[in-house]
């Protein structure tokens, strides 16, 4: 069958997106928040605010990727912003997205395929 819902937003909890040093603004704190945010939206039945382990894009974090696009160097606040420019509840925020440019520059394992 196919997943029966209609939005997925991943939220990476690794290592580096979730460093300590970055307090309440780490990954854990960023997909708590969302979860927390969605749930209130009534949206739990439709959307999924996941976590993820990795998304090798750890030079950018934290990050998240909704419909195959990714938005880095994330908070809370932010985070909410693309959640709710996704969802219809705000403007776009595709100023939030990664870049080609400094995806580039990077040390993603994606740049040597
Ligand atoms: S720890 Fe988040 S992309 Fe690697």
């Amino acid at each position: 069958m196919k997943y029966p819902f209609e939005k997925h937003f991943l939220v990476c909890i690794g290592a580096r997106c979730s460093d300590p040093e970055r307090g309440i603004e780490r990954g854990e704190c960023i997909q708590a928040e969302l979860k927390e945010h969605n749930k209130t939206m009534k949206r739990k039945a439709t959307v999924r605010v996941c976590t993820v382990s990795c998304l090798e894009l750890c030079d950018h974090g934290p990050n998240m990727i909704v419909d195959d696009i990714v938005y880095s160097h994330l908070t809370r606040e932010t985070a909410r912003e693309v959640y709710a420019g996704v969802m219809g509840d705000g403007p776009p925020r595709d100023d939030l997205q990664l870049s080609e440019e400094e995806f580039r520059a990077g040390g993603s394992a994606a740049l040597k395929k």
